[in-house]
């Protein structure tokens, strides 16, 4: 149980403090660790950018952030006057490095005045050209402290390739050590992520079942209904299969694939996860034609409204090779796995947003029910749902209630709203904390990266180096290409959605 008790006195500083980032996630995920009780009771957030700003600005500017974009709505007078009493801004620019100078006195004041114990957190959010360069000021002006004493979080992306990701690692650990780095995949600080360790290991009935005896196919769906918006310009440099399947859905594979951790050492946890990377079956030119659809969207309408195609986006190249929408099969070859395909998908402008996992399990080995009763037949299922419900469903078959034997599939479900009162915390609060307390768990480590990297380099270097002549390919508001539905249809599955509910 995590508790403000045992917190240090924590300095953070955020690097890119006047941007999207802060002012959408870091800034209300710490205003909601605050107002919750589980930030230090001595801290200091230091933002920096190039802006001018003092200390006033900066704190009006992130409470707006706050109070557009806080799970707890608006900030409330009292506890924000509070807060915003520990919240400075100093103006940082990597092209003059003697502002890093005027940082460092700020810390030091700080830690003057907070006691010998407190630790420091540099937040990188900030664009990944600048990741070295402010690593190395750091170091220039001895500001990298040991591993007790000072932590750096590095958003993603990270690397956009194998060469780079190893560049980058090399950079950073060559200046601190692997503990004090958290890359952050803020997938996995998602509440029903982090339940997925919780259903596979603290339950006994699912293990047996967990292999490729009783299951037959897994999904990972995550489809977005939102466009690029304004972020083309980095979009377009990178595509569905670097900005999402290399880290967040690469990880959650690794969570429904990994064998059971010895204990929940963060380390044991990411070695198991490191195993099924490991473990992945590399793609031949062959498996890249027959196992992997890309995909790009057209214009199209959604909720009423016409949206543009991804070429006409803001920032996009008109002519641009990037995908929007990726869908891969995936082996894992080891024992528990060999043979079972892991279809993951992907994608923007999609028909709905919804991230899902889906474990089909195989049919019986003898149908002893007639057809005529079991009309709407069908292998069992458990379905995580991520977001935006919260839930995990069993697909089970019942007897309909009657005089007739009639069997159909019926749902055992569990669901967050439901069974706790309690609101989830944001993923990044979650994540946060973890870096306050010196937990990496929930963080990757510099083998991960690097191995998720190489296992899809042949994919990124085929799909850059062959133009595709089909892009764009699907509408906006669609389910994506036809042909990811025929990557899956071949082995006779479909993929699994759930109903839209709006409510
Ligand atoms: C980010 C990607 O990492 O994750 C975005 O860069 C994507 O393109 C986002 O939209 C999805 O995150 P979430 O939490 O909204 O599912």
């Amino acid at each position: 149980m995590k508790t403000s008790i045992n917190l240090k006195p924590t300095i953070f500083v955020i690097f890119g403090g006047t941007g999207d980032l802060n002012m959408r996630k870091l800034a209300p995920a710490l205003y909601n660790l605050y107002a919750d009780g589980f930030m230090p009771k001595k801290f200091a957030i230091i933002g920096t950018a190039r802006k001018k700003l003092n200390d006033q600005k900066f704190q009006d500017t992130i409470k707006e952030g706050i109070n557009s974009f806080s799970r707890s709505g608006k900030v409330k007078d009292d506890k924000w006057a509070s807060f915003a009493a520990n919240v400075y801004y100093n103006p940082v620019d990597v092209s003059e490095p003697e502002t890093f100078g005027v940082l460092k006195t700020s810390i030091e004041k700080h830690k003057a005045e907070f006691g010998a114990d407190t630790q420091v957190v540099y937040y990188l959010a900030v664009a990944p050209n600048l990741f070295p360069l402010i690593a190395q000021c750091l170091a220039t002006y001895d500001l990298t402290g040991d591993e007790e004493s000072v932590r750096i979080v590095i958003e993603k992306p990270f690397g956009r390739d194998l060469e780079t990701a190893k560049e980058l690692n090399a950079l950073l650990t060559g200046i601190f050590t692997e503990k004090q780095i958290y890359r952050i995949d803020h997938y996995l600080g998602k509440e029903t992520v982090q339940n997925i360790m919780a259903f596979r290991f603290a339950n006994s009935f699912l293990e047996p079942l967990w292999n490729r005896t009783y299951i037959d196919h897994i999904q990972i769906s995550v489809t977005e209904q939102l466009g690029v918006g304004d972020r083309g310009g980095y979009y377009d440099g990178s595509g569905a299969l670097r900005d999402m399947i290399q880290n967040h859905l690469l990880q959650l594979l690794c969570l429904i694939g990994m064998e059971t951790p010895v204990n929940f050492d963060a380390d044991e946890i990411r070695n198991k996860k490191v195993d099924v990377l490991k473990a992945m079956r590399p793609f031949s030119s062959d498996d890249i034609r027959m196992s992997t659809v890309r995909g790009q969207y057209a214009k199209g309408w959604v909720e009423g409204k016409e949206v543009p195609g991804y070429r006409h986006e803001t920032g996009v190249d008109p002519d641009s090779n990037t995908e929007t929408f990726a869908a891969i099969k995936f082996f894992v070859d080891n024992w528990r796995w060999q043979g079972i395909p892991f279809y993951v998908r992907t994608g923007k402008r999609l028909f709905q947003t919804s991230s899902l996992i889906t474990i089909q399990f195989k049919d019986v080995p003898h149908h002893i029910f007639p057809s005529a009763v079991t009309e709407h037949w069908q292998q069992n299922r458990l379905i995580i749902s991520i977001q935006p419900e919260m839930s995990i469903r069993l697909q089970v078959q019942g007897k309909r209630p009657g005089l007739d034997m009639v069997l159909n599939p019926v749902d055992m479900v569990f669901d967050y709203k439901g069974t706790y009162t309690s609101a989830a915390p944001e993923a990044y609060e979650t994540l946060l904390l973890d870096v306050m307390t010196g937990d990496q768990t929930q963080f990757m480590r510099a083998d991960q990266v690097e191995i998720a990297w190489e296992l899809l380099m042949p994919v990124v270097k085929s799909w850059e180096s062959k133009k595709s002549l089909s892009f764009p390919n699907y509408t906006a508001d669609s389910w994506g290409p036809e042909d990811a539905e025929a990557l899956i249809a071949r082995d006779g599955f479909h993929w699994f959605t759930l109903p839209l509910n709006k409510d």
